[in-house]
Order: C-alpha cells, then sequence, then structure tokens
C-alpha cells in the first residue's frame, strides 16, 4: 500500500514534466531542458508504466547526436530565463558537426544510454515492439560509444577523459578542487539562475562558476574541436564513474546485439574495447593505500586521491576481480556506512571537504544509489545492497521526491533533509525502477 502511494506520486512527476516536444525535464524552474544522463534513467522509470513516453525520451536524445556520434549534455528544445548558461552562451553551432539545428551544449554527460536500452528490454512486456525499437536506435547509441575511444582518448588506453565538471554529472564535487587551484580564471559577469530557486550557499559558489566558463570559453574558442580541446583544456579528467558507466554501456550493448542478431564486427569491436579499458580502469585507477578507484588528472599527471560515490561506481560494470571488491566494500561501510547515515554519500564523510547539504560535495543522490544497489548484487553483496534500497526508500519516503538529501540521519528528524529541486525527475524514475524489483 505505502509502496504503491509512492510510485502513483513518482507516476505523477514523471508525466507532470513530461514535456509535449517528447522529452521530460529533470525538474521544473532549476533545470527547464533537456538533460542527457537524466533522460536515460528517465526512460527506465517510465518503462514500468508509459513504454512510448520512454521510447520518446530516448528517440528525442538521439535525435541531437552530432555527426562524429557525440551526443550532447543539454538539448535547449525551448527559451527559458530561468537558467543561466544557456543556449546563447554555449553557442553549439560553432561546431561544424552539429546536424540537427535544436541548440545543445558543446559537451556531453555519463553515457548511460546503452544499459538504459537493455533495462527497457527487460521491462517491457512486448518483446516484439522493443526489439524493433532497439534495432532503430541500437547504431546511434554504438556510434556514441565509439566517439569516446576515438576522440577522447589520446594515450589509446581504453579510459576516456572528461573536460569540464559538468561532463562528470557531480558538477561540483570537492575533487575539483584540485583543478581549479591550477587555475586563473577571469572574472565574468553573469547572472546566476540557479540561487534564484535554491539556497546559494547549497549551489557552487560564484568564484566556482568563473572556472566553469572558463573552460567553456576554451572550448568555443576552438569550435568545440575535441582535438584542441584535449591540448588546452585545464580540466582533463579520467573519471571512474564516466568510465564505469561507458563500460557498463558497452556490455549492454554487445548483449542487445547478440539479441538481434549480426553485427558480427560491432560485438567484436565492443569486446576487444571493453575489455582494453577494465584492464586500463583496474591498473590506473585504484589507488592500494585508500582502497578505492579514484580519477586521474591527465592534465597534470596524478591520481587525485579522495574516495567518494563514484570510486565505487565500478562494481556496476563488473569491473574488479572479486578479491578488489571486497576491499572496496570494506572502504566502502568504513567510511560511508556508519549507522547513523544513510547510504551513500557522495564524498567521503570523514574529509574536512565533506559538506552535507551542498550538492555534490557530501549527500546523498538516487542515481549513484541505484548504480550501487546494482553493483553490490552483482558481487553477492546483497544485505548492503538491500541497505542501499531500503535508505534510499526511506529517505524519498520522508523527505519527497528531492534532488539530493543529507546523509546524516539525525537531519531527517522534521523530514526536511531534502535539497535542490523538488518533484525531481530521477529520483521519481528510479523509485519505480527500485520498487519493481
Ligand atoms: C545537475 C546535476 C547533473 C544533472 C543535472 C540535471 O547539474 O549535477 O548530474 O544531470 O543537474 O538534473
Amino acid at each position: 500500500m505505502k509502496d504503491q502511494k509512492l510510485i502513483s506520486k513518482a507516476r505523477e512527476i514523471l508525466n507532470n514534466n513530461y514535456q509535449e516536444k517528447g522529452f521530460t525535464i529533470p525538474c521544473q524552474g532549476l533545470y527547464p531542458f533537456q538533460w542527457n544522463w537524466d533522460s536515460g534513467f528517465i526512460a527506465i522509470g517510465f518503462a514500468h508504466f508509459d513504454m512510448e513516453k520512454a521510447k520518446k525520451e530516448i528517440k528525442t536524445l538521439i535525435d541531437s547526436q552530432w555527426s562524429n556520434g557525440f551526443i550532447p549534455h543539454i538539448i535547449f528544445h525551448n527559451e527559458s530565463d530561468t537558467y543561466f548558461p544557456g543556449s546563447e552562451f554555449h553557442q553549439s553551432s560553432l561546431s561544424p558537426l552539429v546536424v540537427n539545428k535544436v541548440p545543445t551544449t558543446g559537451m556531453t554527460q555519463p553515457h548511460v544510454l546503452g544499459f538504459t536500452l537493455e533495462r527497457m528490454y527487460h521491462i517491457a512486456e512486448n518483446k516484439e515492439d522493443i526489439t524493433a525499437f532497439i534495432k532503430t536506435t541500437i547504431d546511434a547509441v554504438y556510434e556514441y560509444s565509439l566517439y569516446f575511444y576515438k576522440h577522447r582518448d589520446p594515450l589509446d588506453e581504453g579510459l576516456v577523459y572528461i573536460y569540464h565538471n559538468w561532463e562528470s554529472g557531480t558538477d561540483n564535487s570537492p575533487i575539483w578542487d584540485d583543478i581549479w587551484n591550477t587555475m586563473k580564471s577571469p572574472e565574468y559577469k553573469f547572472e546566476r539562475r540557479d540561487t534564484t530557486h535554491v539556497d546559494a550557499s547549497q549551489r557552487p559558489s560564484n568564484e566556482e562558476y568563473n572556472h566553469y566558463l572558463h573552460i567553456i570559453e576554451i572550448a568555443k574558442a576552438h569550435n568545440y574541436n575535441d582535438e584542441k580541446i584535449a591540448e588546452l583544456s585545464p580540466f582533463l579528467i579520467q573519471d571512474p564513474l564516466f568510465n564505469t558507466v561507458l563500460i557498463a554501456s558497452n556490455q549492454s550493448l554487445i548483449r542487445l546485439y547478440e539479441l538481434i542478431g549480426g553485427n558480427e564486427d560491432k560485438i567484436a569491436t565492443l569486446k576487444q574495447l571493453t575489455e582494453k579499458s577494465i584492464q586500463s580502469f583496474n591498473d590506473k585507477l585504484y589507488d592500494e593505500e585508500l582502497k578505492a578507484y579514484c580519477h586521474y588528472d591527465l592534465r597534470n599527471k596524478k591520481l587525485l586521491r579522495y574516495t567518494s560515490s563514484s570510486s565505487f561506481a565500478p562494481l556496476f560494470a563488473e569491473i574488479p576481480d572479486q578479491k578488489r571488491a571486497e576491499e572496496l566494500v570494506g572502504t566502502l561501510m568504513d567510511k560511508f556506512g556508519n549507522e547513523d547515515q544513510y547510504m551513500c554519500a557522495s564524498f567521503d564523510p570523514t574529509h574536512e571537504r565533506y559538506k552535507p547539504k551542498q550538492y555534490w560535495r557530501g549527500p546523498v543522490w538516487i542515481n549513484l544509489n541505484w548504480l550501487l544497489y546494482h553493483g553490490l548484487n552483482k558481487y553477492g553483496y546483497n544485505t548492503i545492497a538491500q541497505r542501499v534500497k531500503d535508505d534510499s526508500i526511506e529517505i524519498l519516503e520522508k523527505n519527497g521526491f528531492y534532488e539530493y538529501f543529507d546523509a546524516r540521519k539525525e537531519e531527517h528528524k522534521n523530514n526536511t533533509a531534502g535539497y535542490g529541486g523538488n518533484n525531481f525527475s530521477w529520483s521519481a524514475a528510479l523509485l519505480i525502477d527500485l520498487l519493481s524489483e
């Protein structure tokens, strides 16, 4: 009964956030356009009760693909003055690779599309219909995967870089502070819009925004050319979350191609890339002392030695072997698993940079919990996985469908520990999916 109520509220949120043009906004006011990885999670939610909308979500996102396979992070389907920086700042039309005229950003986000398609396949009751849909979309998703290896892997390691913190999905993670310390960015004149919707103390600072804008200016000065960006961007990171999600999507694409038949060459390419990626991932991104996966700073050639919720994402793509997984889960429980905390804080709660109310500097996010839940189950850590699932459901039930949540249980006493946007789409979508298990 309780679950049914939550599910119907979640469905209502998704339906309300769904737009006529065939995509779903993350939430009203704060995020009024289509976001790349949000769309994947949203489609998984819709697949449980309205497959047509789920398919449309994916189709609309794929329609923004550039001729080199790239899919942008925001698609500006409509005008809105509630968001900065909007389409006129990003100027995607500078790139000669743009195909569709709808303006976008010139950066991307974690590639969730492969495993989104696979999840939709499993949820679908009508397998014939979903198979037909997959046949019409899978090659675009495959091209998106290949884009990364062709254009974002300068050392040919099977590890791809992101050139902007907004590509990571974890916008203001304390890990990026190390990069900001290497940069001298101009002070731009701009009018923030996010802080009119949400308390400024919970958002990135203006100084951080100067860095965010500066990197985009560098990319724009070179018409979003990847080779130039790799040469010049002060931010060039091999992110364990980003690479995990890409690898997981490749693994899903392999299984889906096998299912629909043919395409042996693509399967072989994906297998070869994935194997190489996993090898390099384990060689390069694991810190033996922290016993956790970390971010590698390709510009300054060093590992950024911090533990965050991204450190445990690799379980989702079965990147560690069982022994390393054991060690990693030990770190997870030591640092993030205290009984007075909900799992899983986005940044190391024992670290001085931890900020429990500030966006990606500490709070719990439902999409990272969803990845962690599935990752833990893959290695047989079912009890911990169940805790991550129960915690996710409990915080949503207590506080509502917010964007992120304080991890400290005492803060939930009055059911006001949800922050950022309310009626947030992926929190709703993934709750539906978690409760379907
Ligand atoms: C914030 C999040 C990002 C998300 C976007 C839209 O920028 O950090 O991950 O995609 O909001 O919800």
